[in-house]
């Protein structure tokens, strides 16, 4: 999958890896990406078995075109090497991706790189098709963005991590995804999403929100949700299947927006082409169209375009 022609990520279903029921029936949701996990959803104890179950479960497919994705452990514990030997030895070409969480630097990243590679090789699997999502949860991270999202290729994703990053600056809040009680100024994660934005734009990559725990809580859940989307996320995590659909609702454009986008390029390709390329802007009905409101018109068409619409 070329980096132009992304695939989608409205919602990204988080599975247990410890779990062959929960993997189960997320072959069954709707999400447009699921990773099964062998990160915080699977305890120090689950961890071979959930390596197992992973390698079983890929294998076995039914995952339709979902991104397959596998978070593994970062690497200042010991499970890192296993799971990816493991996982990427043992289904690697049922594997899209996998997810480095609680990234700190460039080399993290090459590090993984280089061991993914050589597993390719040693398989005989095609080198550099599987993919990297990389989580963004401390400060170094955050500090470390632009390297981090041009250390290598595979790099697809850039996601927030937002109950790991509370807790590494020492954010005061033990609502994931509300704002700390007491800071009534503004939102305390703008300039976290907008860093991260920045730098997945910068590098032609996606930029995802991770979860939300307060699952109970739909309203709020679509607020954060909505907020992401506005400022230009491609999509969101879901902790529990009752988000999925919301997740896709709220990060496909809205019909009349695609719709209008659609003229918007209509109109422009209709003015340029009986111009001979002379005239850069065009009408479309009052409203004036030039080459800033094609490329406006055409983020909207191919976020709508990758939805199906
Ligand atoms: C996700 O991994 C988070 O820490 O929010
Ligand atoms: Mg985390």
């Amino acid at each position: 999958m070329t980096k132009s022609s992304p695939r989608p990520r409205r919602s990204t279903l988080a599975v247990p890896g410890s779990s062959l029921k929960m993997i189960d029936k997320a072959r069954a949701l709707k999400s447009d990406a699921l990773f099964l996990d062998l990160e915080d959803a699977c305890a120090p104890a689950a961890k071979p078995a959930g390596r197992e179950n992973i390698v079983k479960s890929l294998n076995e497919g039914g995952f339709g075109d979902r991104v397959r994705t596998v978070r593994i452990n970062d690497w200042t514990t010991e499970w890192t090497y296993r799971d990816v030997v493991d996982v990427v030895g043992g289904a690697g070409a049922n594997l899209d991706c996998l997810m480095l969480p609680k990234t700190q630097d460039a080399a993290q990243v090459q590090a993984l790189d280089l061991l993914v590679t050589q597993i390719e090789k040693a398989e005989g699997l095609e080198v550099g098709r599987i993919g990297f999502e990389i989580q963004i949860e401390n400060a170094k991270g955050l500090l470390a963005l632009d390297a981090i999202a041009g250390a290598s290729p595979r790099v697809e994703t850039l996601i927030f991590g937002p109950a790991d990053f509370m807790a590494s600056i020492q954010m005061k809040s033990l609502v994931v995804g509300e704002q700390p009680p007491g800071y009534d100024v503004g939102d305390a994660y703008h300039h976290i999403l907008m860093s991260i934005l920045m730098a997945a734009r910068a590098h032609d990559l996606q930029a995802v929100d991770g979860p939300y725990l307060a699952i109970k809580d739909l309203d709020g859940f679509k607020r954060v949700a909505g907020r992401a989307a506005a400022l230009g996320f491609d999509g969101k995590w879901a902790l529990h299947p009752t988000q999925i659909d919301d997740l896709n609702e709220i990060f496909s454009p809205r019909q009349n927006d695609f719709d209008h986008a659609e003229n918007i390029l209509d109109a422009y390709a209709w003015c340029t082409s009986e111009t001979g390329g002379a005239r850069g802007a065009a009408m479309l009905g009052d409203e004036m169209i030039d080459e800033a409101s094609r490329k406006m018109a055409l983020v909207i068409s191919a976020k709508g375009r990758a939805a199906g619409m």
